[in-house]
């Protein structure tokens, strides 16, 4: 399902080029889509009842992830999707560094077009829990600079989640951002807000559908990745959006007390180091409006699934450089947001419908957010 996307800030690929990244694609569906969801089997049939003869208690995550990285299918599991990642950035990096001055080039054109803004800080100081690793094993993360204006790490993004969503977050890889744009207007409707943040938007995709569902708001992306942010910005020039594109860390921003109606994020938490969260969420209260609305949308937390969907975590946090991704998912949410300054009977959870699935009819197995897009929220 869903085509590749275009619009003019995309790097242009040579037929070989685009024929191993849609080889990459179809591995990286059949292993999440077709082949994971079998091994579950695997668990149910030869993995589970062992452990259970063997332990006076129900397996934990940590139980099963162990018990099944000693069972070949999950273990050639483990080492093909391991490679099949670094095939996305193998494919995707030479091809954008092999056009890196015209991309660039490309990028001050469309910037110069002059809707919203981008307001860059070198001075910012880059969050270890980014310069540790690699993150998602991209090489140099989202922040890193090979050159002046670098636009590289941003356009790397934009194929590599092209490859990765395998065409299920719609034409513009927005379909999260269109859904959370909507299902605010639909279910917030005396907030009107005047103005939108998304924190850690990256190159802004899900940040560019707020400004269409709420054309009249000042809609604000930050992020620490400057490569990103540029292109983010060139970007929407090229598809014609208004957005305020700024370097900054969303656990210490420079913006006023209560600027904000709306402060979001999407899949930005569980990047983020335990000490981190708990910063932002503070953030989050001081730049909200009284009665603003704060969400941060992520993977379910893990109390709303079994252990052995937990455990599927494992290789994300081991394997795919993601030191965080299990903790954070077991952090309690609304406990922190209270401490926050949100009060806690405004604390809530919501699976928010996916607009392309209610406009195409999608099977929701295909897509890997099972055509719902998780949040936990708060009122100011
Ligand atoms: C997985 S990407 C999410 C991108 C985008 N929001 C989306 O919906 O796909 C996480 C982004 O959060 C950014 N990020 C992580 N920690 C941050 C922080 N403390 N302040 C600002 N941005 C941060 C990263 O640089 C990265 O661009």
């Amino acid at each position: 399902m869903g085509t590749l996307h275009f619009h003019p800030m995309l790097p242009e690929t040579t037929h070989d080029e685009q024929s191993r990244m849609d080889f990459t694609s179809t591995l990286i569906r059949q292993l999440d889509a077709v082949i994971r969801p079998q091994l579950r089997s695997v668990y149910n049939k030869a993995v589970e009842p062992k452990l259970r003869r063997t332990m006076n208690r129900e397996p934990n995550r940590h139980d099963i992830a162990k018990a099944m990285q000693a069972v070949d299918p999950n273990k050639l599991w483990y080492t093909l999707r391991t490679d099949a990642q670094d095939m996305m950035y193998r494919n995707a990096g030479p091809m954008i560094q092999r056009q890196l001055p015209e991309m660039i080039g490309k990028a001050k054109k469309w910037s110069s077009k002059g809707l919203g803004t981008l307001t860059l800080d070198p001075a910012l100081e880059i969050p270890r829990y980014h310069t540790a690793v690699d993150i998602h094993r991209k090489p140099g993360g989202y922040h890193t600079e090979l050159t002046e204006d670098d636009v590289l790490a941003g356009a790397e993004f934009d194929q590599s989640i092209t490859m990765y969503s395998m065409g299920t977050q719609g034409p513009n890889n927005d379909d999260p951002g269109v859904s959370l744009a909507v299902w605010v207007k639909q279910n917030f409707p005396d907030l009107k807000p005047k103005r939108i943040l998304d924190m850690g938007c990256t190159i802004g995709h899900n940040l560019l559908p707020f400004k269409d569902v709420f054309p009249g708001a000042e809609v604000h992306g930050i992020d620490v990745a400057a490569p990103c942010l540029r292109y983010g910005h060139a970007r929407a020039n090229a598809l014609g959006v208004e957005v305020h594109f700024s370097q900054q860390d969303a656990e210490n921003t420079n913006f006023p007390d209560g600027y904000f109606d709306v402060v979001m994020s999407r899949i930005m938490l569980h990047e983020m180091s335990g000490k981190a969260v708990p910063a932002m969420l503070k953030e989050c209260h001081r730049i909200l409006k009284p009665g603003g609305l704060m969400f941060h949308s992520d993977a379910p937390l893990f109390d709303e699934m079994d252990a052995y969907q937990a455990s599927l975590r494992h290789w994300d946090t081991l394997y795919n450089n993601e030191p965080f991704m299990a903790t954070v998912y077991e952090l309690p949410l609304e406990k922190m947001y209270a401490e926050a300054g949100f009060p806690k009977a405004s604390c809530f959870r919501a699976h928010v419908d996916s607009e392309l699935r209610r406009k195409t009819n999608y099977d929701p197995a295909a897509n890997r957010a099972g055509g719902k897009f998780f949040l936990v929220g708060a009122r100011k």
